[in-house]
């Protein structure tokens, strides 16, 4: 595939492909080279119109260990201060020689955007509320390192998925890669057309839980929310928040992600994401590898 714009690009076998490709990469980072000589003389741009600590950094990471030349973008301090257009910006660092361009954007379908405009392949890192593939295909990754398959898993994820990329990108993945996800929010906090996603909804989360093989909760993004459909902090950890009491109610197996950054206390407590239970920290390694493989792949001209 020439750009990775969305979930929907991947059919099952790329999908796996990209993932037994990610574990190759992360048994490379085990032994002693470290570095792979894959992209030499390839330039890989990270283009953050969005703030991003994980996203950015492992990207970065994952260029610097296949010998690509980075450039980091970010919005702050640009000439987009000037009011320079995205499509601009876009010809300008393509002018520079970029093989492959990372975006964030606040604007959904930005990426999409920016795929007509220029040469080289153009790889999605979350575009406002629309998709993160990658932060899927990590997930997905994360699941089979640590349950071993994905076929068959249960899933629930929680929270506010009115606002979550990430939701919407793992119940598509999650989807072609044959696991079974149920979305568990308060009604005003699930996107309309919800109906039409291969999902089931509930709004109770104590009902969900014991039958979860994986519950992956999600930040609440106030940054994105008015006042006047988000309940208290307090109604909505009660109701909808991970706490050590809750936990217990999932089977012995089960596991617990969240993508980060974290609102301690609100819908995760402290005690459940820091519990053998929790892959966060593994998500954030695992999301070097996969990064890896997806470079590797679109630029090496594998896939
Ligand atoms: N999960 C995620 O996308 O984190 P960042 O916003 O830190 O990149």
């Amino acid at each position: 595939i020439r750009h990775l714009l969305s979930v929907n690009d991947l059919d099952r076998d790329t999908a796996t492909a990209v993932l037994d490709t990610a574990t190759r990469m992360a048994d490379t980072a085990g032994r002693e080279v470290k570095k792979l000589p894959t992209l030499r003389g390839r330039t890989v741009v990270n283009l953050f119109y969005e703030d991003s600590t994980r996203t950015r950094i492992s990207f970065e990471a994952a260029a610097k260990r296949l010998s690509a030349d980075v450039i980091n973008f970010s919005a702050k301090g640009s000439s987009v201060s000037k009011g320079e257009s995205l499509k601009d910006t876009a010809l300008t660092l393509q002018a520079m020689g970029a093989d492959a361009v990372v975006i964030r954007h606040s604007a959904s379908g930005a990426p999409h955007r920016l795929a007509g405009w220029i040469d080289g392949t153009v790889i999605n890192a979350g575009d406002g509320t629309h998709e993160h593939p990658t932060q899927a295909l990590l997930d997905a990754y994360s699941m089979r390192a640590r349950l071993g398959r994905i076929a068959g898993l249960k899933v629930a994820i929680v929270g506010d998925v009115l606002h979550s990329r990430v939701a919407r990108s793992n119940v598509h993945l999650l989807h072609t890669l044959g696991a079974h996800v149920t979305l568990v929010a308060p009604p005003t906090l699930l996107p309309v057309g919800v109906d039409a996603w291969p999902a089931d909804v509930s709004f109770d989360l104590d009902a969900v839980l014991p039958a979860s093989d994986v519950v992956m909760m999600l930040r609440v993004q106030r940054e994105r929310m008015t006042d006047s459909y988000f309940p208290s902090e307090r109604e909505y950890a009660r109701r909808y928040g991970l706490d050590a009491v809750r936990a217990r109610a999932l089977p012995d197996h089960a596991i617990v992600m969240h993508p980060g950054p974290m609102n301690r206390g609100m819908e995760i407590a402290p005690e459940v994401a820091d519990s053998a239970r929790s892959t966060i920290v593994e998500q954030v390694a695992n999301g070097v590898s996969v990064r890896m493989a997806v470079l590797y792949l679109m630029l090496g001209g594998l896939a």
